[in-house]
């Protein structure tokens, strides 16, 4: 488990200031793809069209460009706006396997200073049952305030 509160800290002050959605998507998947072992490939999908989510900053290997609303744990995630924690990809009809070796995902809506969903953040591990509740509502919080300014 990352020292959430550190982390949080970090992303907080190389971002300071900063309202640009990218260039803080592109902080946060370096900042927490390297900040634990168990995540794999983590980074952004950005809603891009209606119903609609494109490929944004990621680390880890290739992600798939282009995700409709109605497919994969991430179109659940932003279509309900909810978090989802996949213990085992494999029990998630309609997931959407990018890299073959991924066992376990949590994907989190990101929603911009108005409540809209601008993007979702999934986190991918190569492990099973490797997120928890806590994984969810601390990476959530650095959600929420870093895309409160945009
Ligand atoms: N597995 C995701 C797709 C994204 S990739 O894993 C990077 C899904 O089912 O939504």
């Amino acid at each position: 488990m990352p020292d959430y509160a550190s982390l949080s800290q970090s992303i907080r002050s190389l971002t300071e200031g900063e309202s640009d959605a990218v260039a803080l998507m592109a902080t946060i998947a370096c900042e927490v793809h390297h900040s634990d072992d168990r995540f794999d490939w983590t980074g952004f999908y950005r809603v891009t069209e209606p119903e609609l989510l494109k490929i944004g900053p990621y680390q880890g290997g290739h992600g798939c460009l282009v995700i409709p609303f109605s497919r994969g744990v991430c179109g659940a995630a932003a279509r309900d706006g909810q978090a989802q924690i996949v213990a085992d990809v494999e029990d998630f009809v309609g997931h959407i396997a990018c890299a073959s070796s991924t066992r376990s995902e949590l994907v989190l809506p990101v929603f911009d200073h108005s409540g809209t969903v601008i993007a979702v953040f999934d986190i991918d591990s190569d492990q099973p049952g490797a997120f928890t509740t806590e994984d969810a509502e601390a990476l959530s919080a650095i959600l929420s305030e870093t895309f409160a300014r945009v």
